[in-house]
């Protein structure tokens, strides 16, 4: 029998898919969330994906007494994988302090308590916003890091910064730092995938509620940026595919596979694709048209990031595998579940 891994923000989007992971890997899951941005019918789409619903608590990780009830009601946790953190760049802009309440107390709470229940391990989920605008691109986990430009970019150096000074003064655990690009898609079955609250912010979700016609239009936030069809460059890495990484961090902690006691990964594809490359994709992939606008630039916006993910290649055994036109499918596929079940 595997250990037992706590999932922080488990009904979350990544949460989610890497929870259906660990479970497919034979781990017991406990998801500790509080609903804020995720739903807890999530916890049926795990269960028809893999046949198993992971236990659940519904409960803030600010909150360091429900943290260690649920470590008395559940015995064995051996990893963590911390997912629970607010994501959103502009609210962050709008609400700093509720960013670094939640995204720093969670982790200093969970840094605490693993010390006290012996868990050897915590993955923490880190950001490609820690490479700000690259000099060069592909990024390396050596390229510097630059002054973060949000509050939300702020936790995420910050964090590893936490992590990093709390083992190297000797705390009795581990940490793999996760440094994910732009994750996109959903689980191929359709049973979960990302739910944005509102307008979504990002991409993908705007893109596809255009698609299907709960958006007049998708803005493309400008074509005048030093690329060669003058939209922005990202990594999209399948969310399934990232999920997985997941799964081989934990088990490099536990095990003990590394000598090292923290290490850093980039996750993502490799290659760099435009805002409009992508919208293409998608159109070309689904057979489904896009109705979009060229507007002007979005405040903050990196012009080009993409991952060199060689070390993650190399070092964990892991490759992002799914073809773009495949992740572009499952959104779609998701969207379309959304609409079935009347959710929008
Ligand atoms: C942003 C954050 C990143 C964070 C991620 C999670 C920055 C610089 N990066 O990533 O740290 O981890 O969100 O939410 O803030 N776009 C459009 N039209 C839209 C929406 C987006 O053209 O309606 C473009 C953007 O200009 C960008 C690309 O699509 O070029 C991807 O945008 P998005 O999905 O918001 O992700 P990032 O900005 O890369």
């Amino acid at each position: 029998m595997k250990p037992r891994i706590l999932v922080t923000g488990g009904t979350g989007y990544i949460g989610s898919h890497t929870v259906v992971e660990l479970q497919n890997a034979g781990y017991p899951v406990v998801i500790i969330d509080n609903l804020s941005n995720s739903n807890v019918e999530v916890l049926d789409g795990i269960e028809r994906i893999t046949g198993i619903r992971p236990d659940f608590v519904e409960a803030d990780c600010t909150d360091i007494s429900a943290l260690k009830s649920l470590f008395d009601k559940y015995p064995g946790i051996k990893g963590i994988i911390n997912f629970a953190a607010s994501k959103a760049v502009g609210e962050s802009m709008q609400k700093p302090v509720l960013y670094y309440r939640n995204n720093l107390n969670t982790l200093m709470n969970l840094l605490d308590i693993m010390a006290e229940r012996e868990v050897k391990g915590i993955v923490f989920s880190s950001s490609c916003t820690v490479y700000g605008e690259p000099d060069v691109n592909p990024v390396t986990e050596q390229s510097p890091i630059k002054k973060a430009t949000s509050p939300y970019g702020n936790t995420k150096q910050i964090s590893e910064e936490i992590i990093t000074d709390v083992i190297n003064a000797g705390a009795p655990f581990k940490s793999v730092i996760l440094r994910y690009f732009n994750p996109v898609g959903a689980h191929p079955s359709a049973e979960i995938g990302e739910l944005p609250n509102g307008v979504p912010q990002n991409l993908i979700p705007f893109l596809t509620q255009t698609a299907i016609g709960i958006r007049k239009e998708l803005s493309v936030f400008g074509n005048d940026y030093n690329t060669p069809d003058g939209s922005c460059i990202r990594d999209y890495i399948d969310v399934v595919d990232l999920a997985k990484a997941h799964v081989i961090a934990v088990e490099r902690m536990l095990d003990d596979k590394s000598p090292e006691k923290i290490e850093i990964f980039n996750l993502g594809t490799g290659n760099g694709l435009s805002v409009l490359e992508l919208i293409n994709t998608f159109e070309t992939a689904t057979g489904v048209k896009v109705p979009h606008k060229i507007v002007g630039r979005r405040a903050g916006d990196i012009e080009k990031v993409w991952a060199n993910p060689m070390h993650a290649n190399e070092v964990l055994g892991w490759k992002a595998e799914t073809p773009i036109a495949d992740t572009m499918r499952s959104a779609w596929a998701w969207q379309c579940k959304l609409r079935e079940r009347g959710i929008m």
